[in-house]
């Protein structure tokens, strides 16, 4: 099983999902990657911001580093999820049929099925912004991987 975590920019809020879940779930069985619709920060280590409070909770990123998300990533993972609705609607831009489309799925809805809510980007704001989108993606991804194990 192969999941790839999508945001804007691949530096706060899906290397964060990348590294909660790869905590989650055997390293054999599931294969967890990151990417960002937009290549503002490509080759970059994740925001110091996640970096820190990934680290608060036992949990190393500093290896991950951004990059796009492609239309070949619809032919690698098994599930794609969207940090929120403008990465959701610009993956489904790129998805070539309803296969594509189909592995798309909105994070939150993991936690509160049909809600169709956003992770909240915390790039513009303060520390206590990154905690918030650290505690929704541990509930999210308590439940994929309970899901997919
Ligand atoms: P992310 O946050 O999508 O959670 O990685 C952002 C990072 C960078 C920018 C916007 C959001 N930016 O505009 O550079």
């Amino acid at each position: 099983m192969k999941i790839l975590m999508v945001c804007l920019g691949n530096i706060c809020r899906s290397p964060l999902a990348e590294g909660i879940l790869q905590s989650k779930v055997h390293p054999d069985k599931v294969k967890v990657d990151s990417a960002g619709t937009a290549a503002y920060h490509v080759g970059e280590l994740p925001d110091t911001r996640s970096i820190e409070v990934a680290r608060k909770y036992g949990i190393d990123i500093t290896n991950q580093r951004a990059r796009k998300f492609s239309v070949n990533d619809f032919d690698v993972f098994d599930l794609i999820y969207a940090m929120d609705e403008s990465n959701y609607q610009n993956m489904l831009a790129l998805a070539r049929n309803s296969e594509d489309a189909s592995k798309v799925k909105m994070i939150l809805n993991e936690t509160n099925p049909g809600s169709n809510n956003s992770v909240p980007d915390p790039y513009y704001g303060g520390v206590d912004g990154f905690e918030n989108v650290y505690s929704m993606l541990d509930e999210a991804c308590e439940k994929i991987a309970d899901k997919v194990q």
